[in-house]
């Protein structure tokens, strides 16, 4: 022992190997904690005189920022189910809330039309601003950090009548002056769904003259694009004319080429997107499944792909089986069938495996999970997205190295989001952490049963704050709303 003077610390996580989040290569480095933040990084040899409250033996794992999924459906899950054990054993500390045009705030007084009602039912739709809905998630304390994006959807259904049509002038004066408070509370940004038909009928003005607002705010604008398949480079263009026209950052939310149809054109959306990335912040999201997730409609049923019913308010016993089965049990068309379930939600097998894999790989691709806490048969992203990409990804299929897939789910998140101070582990960072066996770290859900905790993770903190141990959840919650500006 070195005659150093003893240094004390809250947590000290010994003989890991270190990916930092930035896309850097693993290092043998120790890393201590002082309440919410990293005190402390240090190579074995020297940091024998650490002592820590707590020491975490990371012998033959991985040390690693806390994942960050940059596409949730969680804004009502963090109240409801503020353990989020679906997000905590995957090693997630921070979810981005809202997408989709979907965010439970700022409206109140609404029978939620498909998308909103992923979101859950009337009595959950409470919160007439912004800021009441941050401060409700403060008080919760849920045990991820929280980042909020306002829903056009949202936005339209609070000040719309009919949201079948486009926004007149007034109208769009009042969704500026929500978005605007909203973000002045907290928000990080815009999302918008404009596949749905909630939002459908606004037209590329109508979002230009919202995603302005976000412009000299710092916010960021997320789209769920109007058309993912046949018409997806019309769609990228739209997008990337909004993200210019407004002068703001975008994400391509979910990028995918769906329906048969589309199948294999990844390499052309990828370089429009290489191209777009010349002139405009554009970044995207993706998840590591040929399977799409989301309400079920009538309108999008057909037979050329299977589709799986996640959840149904008048046939709860559907929940994981075929529509094409259900609709044969019943003697009757998939369209029928579909009617007779609604509302519900599906899976809609409409991707093609090389696409996503291409997709993953492409450098500026983020991870987001779209996971959807309300289906009582979800989709398997919700608890396996983060160990699948470390796992099935890149260590049994090799598409990227494990320095790269760390950085897709941390550090290119929080640059891309601006998350200040998250998603890399460096002196004076907030301490979201997680560790992970490399050889060992497995999702474990699947399509049949989704309700799967995954293999391989084994200590996640919060904020300094041990949120799993040995896999184990443990009581004490310390998420935070996270800003970006
Ligand atoms: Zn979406
Ligand atoms: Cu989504």
């Amino acid at each position: 022992m070195s005659d150093t003077e003893a240094e004390n610390f809250d947590v000290v996580i010994r003989d890991g190997q270190l990916i930092d989040g930035t896309g850097g290569p693993a290092r043998a480095l120790d890393v201590a904690i002082s309440g919410e933040r990293i005190a402390a990084i240090a190579a074995p040899a020297d940091s024998g005189h650490w002592w820590g409250k707590l020491e975490i033996d990371a012998s033959d794992r991985v040390l690693a920022p806390g994942f960050i999924d940059v596409h949730t459906h969680d804004d009502n899950a963090v109240l409801r189910d503020p353990a989020m054990a679906a997000k905590i054993s995957q090693g997630v500390t921070t979810v981005v809330v809202g997408n989709c045009g979907i965010s439970l705030a700022p409206i109140t007084d609404i029978d939620p039309p498909p998308p909103l009602n992923l979101l859950g039912g009337r009595e959950y739709f409470q919160f007439a601003t912004m800021a009441a809905y941050l401060a409700a998630v403060t008080d919760t304390r849920p045990s991820v950090n929280v980042a909020a994006l306002v829903g056009h959807s949202t936005l339209r259904a609070g000040a719309m009548d009919d949201l079948k049509r486009g926004a007149t002038g007034d109208e769009i004066a009042a969704m500026r002056e929500k978005l605007a408070a909203s973000l002045d509370a907290g928000a990080i940004g815009l999302s918008t769904g404009l596949y749905y038909k909630t939002a459908a009928a606004a037209d590329m003005e109508e979002v230009i003259a919202l995603a302005e607002i976000l412009s000299d705010r710092g916010g960021i604008y997320t789209t769920h694009m109007r058309d993912e398949a046949n018409h997806i480079i019309d769609s990228l263009t739209e997008t990337q004319t909004t993200a210019q026209r407004a002068n703001v950052p975008v994400v391509v939310s979910h990028h995918k080429c769906s329906q048969p149809a589309n199948w294999g054109r990844s390499p052309e959306t990828l370089a429009f997107i290489e191209e777009a990335r010349k002139t405009t912040t554009m970044g995207l999201d993706a998840y590591p499944y040929a399977a799409g997730s989301t309400v079920l409609d009538p309108d999008w049923v057909h037979d050329r792909i299977r589709i799986m019913i996640t959840k149904s308010e008048p046939h709860p016993e559907a929940s994981g089986r075929d529509i094409a089965d259900i609709a044969k049990d019943w003697g009757c068309s998939l369209k029928e069938a579909a009617v007779k379930l609604s509302p519900a939600g599906a899976i809609y097998f409409q991707m093609d495996e090389a696409d996503v894999q291409r997709i993953l790989a492409y450098p500026p691709t983020m991870i987001g999970s779209d996971g959807l806490p309300h289906d009582e048969h979800p989709h398997p992203r919700l608890w396996g997205t983060f160990p699948r990409v470390l796992g099935h990804y890149s260590r049994d299929e090799g598409l990227f190295d494990l320095e790269t897939a760390v950085h897709k789910m941390t550090g290119l998140s929080a640059q891309t989001f601006g998350l200040k101070d998250r998603g890399v582990v460096r002196e004076g960072a907030f301490a979201d952490l997680v560790v992970f066996n490399p050889a060992t770290v497995k999702d474990l859900a699947t399509f049949e049963k989704p309700l799967q905790q995954s293999a391989g993770i084994d200590y996640v903190l919060v904020n300094g704050t041990m949120s799993l141990m040995l896999g184990n959840l443990c009581p004490d919650r310390a998420g935070q709303v996270v800003r970006n500006h």
